[in-house]
């Protein structure tokens, strides 16, 4: 196990003119990440998420709470700790004024690589930055930018990597961009940390996940394995005789209910019962004017376990 916390917490107070304020941004979260995993946090605006890698980072103390990170203890052993990680924080880490060559490599002394330059070629390459490595970072793209940061936090090549929403803001190209080289970090060992308000991201990225609403975890598995466990496919037939198909299709359904002129069937596994009800169609020689099938998404995960939409939950900022 790469990542074993328990019980973090995390209130901060702030103090104005209104008097002190306190907001309890994390209730108690347990994690278990094992090595090599891509392990996602999944939550809406202020759910926790940032403040729970910061904890894990070292860069902010938890009020409570342990955890063991490459087996060492976060506490006790915070040099050795730091030495094991890369941490890309939600705001990126650019400098304005200084080259990516140039941070990167100080970024690479400052965590005494052995061979400074060397490792930073590599990284530069391996993130398609060579021919803008010699340009200070305001004159970088969204997306370029967002690149250099991931290196930056690469460049000792530490066993694990914080992402803090590594994608928010870019365009679905660059998007898919970095999807690409975070699932490469996964084939080369890299354990990663991740955390987002995007689905698809969790859904495309993670081998498994938290969902986190209000400081606390609502959920965890694997992507495939929450949506089965909450609410499973949903298949949408037109055919002539509803009554008759609901009948047929009964017994491969957790559910079926006819809404209107559709008959739905609630499955398990859509993907797979798809060819078993066409057959019982077929077979009862029901005629089938179309066919749908609506995979569920870890959105119906959080509806399930919150009562809101993630989409409807302050997620997109
Ligand atoms: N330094 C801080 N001082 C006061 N409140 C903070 C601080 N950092 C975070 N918070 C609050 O803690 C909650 C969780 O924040 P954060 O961890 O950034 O959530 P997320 O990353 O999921 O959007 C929010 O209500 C946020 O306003
Ligand atoms: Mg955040």
């Amino acid at each position: 196990m790469i990542i074993d916390a328990q019980g973090l917490t995390k209130t901060f107070t702030t103090r104005s003119r209104k008097g002190a304020q306190t907001v309890e941004a994390v209730r108690g979260v347990d994690l278990r990440v094992e090595k090599g995993e891509i392990f996602g946090v999944l939550g809406p605006n202020g759910a926790g998420k940032t403040t729970t890698i910061r904890m894990l980072a070292t860069l902010i103390t938890p009020d409570s709470g342990t955890a063991t990170i490459a087996g060492h203890d976060l506490l006790k052993e915070a040099g050795a700790v730091r030495r094991n990680l890369g941490y890309v924080s939600q705001a990126g880490g650019v400098e304005d004024t200084v080259t990516a060559r140039a941070q990167i490599m100080l970024a690479a002394k400052i965590h005494g690589v052995a061979d400074p330059s060397k490792a930073t070629a590599e990284v530069l390459k391996r993130f398609d930055l060579e021919e803008i490595a010699d340009r200070p970072g305001r004159t970088l793209s969204g997306g370029q930018k967002r690149r250099v940061a991931i290196a930056l936090g690469l460049v000792h090549a530490p066993p694990l990597l914080f992402l803090d929403e590594p994608t928010t803001g870019l365009d679905p190209q660059n998007r898919a961009n970095l999807w690409d080289q975070i699932k490469l970090l996964r084939e080369l060992g890299t354990s990663v940390l991740l955390s987002t308000h995007y689905l698809d991201e969790a859904d495309v990225l993670c081998d498994r996940l938290v969902i986190v609403d209000h400081g606390l975890i609502v959920a965890e598995g694997t992507p495939d394995g929450l949506k089965r466990e909450v609410s499973g496919d949903v298949v949408s037939l037109r055919v002539k005789d509803l009554e008759r198909a609901a009948e047929a299709l009964k017994p491969f359904a957790r559910e079926t209910r006819v809404d209107d002129d559709v008959l739905r069937v609630y499955v398990d596994d859509g993907e797979h019962t798809l060819p078993a009800l066409l057959r019982a169609l077929e077979e009862q020689g029901i005629g089938l004017t179309s066919i749908a099938l609506d995979r569920s998404t870890l959105d119906d995960v959080f509806l399930a376990k919150t009562g809101r939409s993630l989409r409807d939950a302050g997620a997109a900022s």
